[in-house]
């Protein structure tokens, strides 16, 4: 049901072709958002924004010229930008290495995309939000847990996310992070074994595995007006993952 909250607001996500990214895209439309699906996937990509109504630009968020061609993109079919999910990361898939092992190749490239890329698409986009803006980066209860190299880009990701809100706040562009749990997705199947996720389940406060939906209020939140006193704020969603002093 459309509350209008978003109307008007044109919201990019990235990594928004399916998980958690498509749950952001399918909610955030449902409020009237014009919503911009950034992605590698251009098939399952170019479905979710026919669903949603919104645009598909395919997008690499490791790449500066791709992401300046996210921003002109935007800006020539809904003429300002208003908001950016910075969700898109090498997760689905991922090789399962140690710090001290992974190849050196690996390692550049998922930190490109996984840490650099929210930096990257944040570049490209903020000049853009001349009325100010709201920008949530994702990142993971994995940045608090042993994680190897994915909670080590989750850990930048919480760094970069205080250190643009201090950069970004004069021009009243609000940054803040979403923290989530295990969340029941195609990529977590396949990539986290499954006793492993049962295991961290079972140790949760709140004893099931979270479903994007879980995620979305607190997204939708961050990006509205209601969290305008708010900015360079990492919040968890995770069913008491991680309870933090
Ligand atoms: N699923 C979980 O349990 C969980 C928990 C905490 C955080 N997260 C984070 O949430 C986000 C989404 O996770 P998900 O479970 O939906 O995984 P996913 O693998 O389905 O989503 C990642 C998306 O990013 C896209 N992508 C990858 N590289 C890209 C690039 N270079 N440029 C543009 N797009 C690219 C993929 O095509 C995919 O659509 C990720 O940042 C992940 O680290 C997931």
């Amino acid at each position: 049901m459309t509350t209008g909250r978003f109307e008007n607001k044109t919201i990019i996500v990235t990594g928004a072709a399916g998980g958690i990214g498509e749950a952001y895209a399918r909610g955030l439309a449902d409020e009237g958002a014009n919503v911009v699906v950034a992605d590698l996937a251009d098939e399952k990509g170019k479905q979710v924004a026919a669903d949603i109504g919104g645009l598909y630009v395919s997008t690499d968020v490791s790449d500066e010229a791709s992401a300046q061609a996210l921003a002109t993109a935007t800006v020539d079919t809904y003429g300002t930008i208003h908001g950016l999910v910075n969700n898109a990361a090498i997760y689905g898939g991922m090789k399962l290495d140690f710090l001290i092992t992974v190849p050196w190749d690996y390692y550049k490239k998922f930190m490109s995309v996984n840490l650099d890329g929210a930096l990257n698409v944040t570049r490209a986009i903020y000049p853009h939000m001349k009325d100010g803006g709201a920008i949530v980066n994702q990142s993971s209860t994995a940045a608090w847990l042993y994680s190897g190299f994915y909670g080590l880009a989750k850990v930048g990701i919480n760094g970069l996310t205080q250190q643009l809100a201090t950069e970004l706040g004069g021009q009243n562009i609000r940054v803040n992070a979403i923290a989530p749990g295990p969340i029941d997705t195609e990529a977590t199947r396949t990539t986290t074994p499954k006793e492993m996720v049962q295991d961290i389940v079972n140790g949760l406060p709140l004893k099931r595995f979270g479903q994007p939906e879980d995620l979305v209020g607190m997204c939708k939140f961050l990006l509205s007006d209601e969290a305008n006193w708010i900015t360079g704020q990492i919040f968890n969603v995770d069913g008491g993952q991680v309870i933090r002093s």
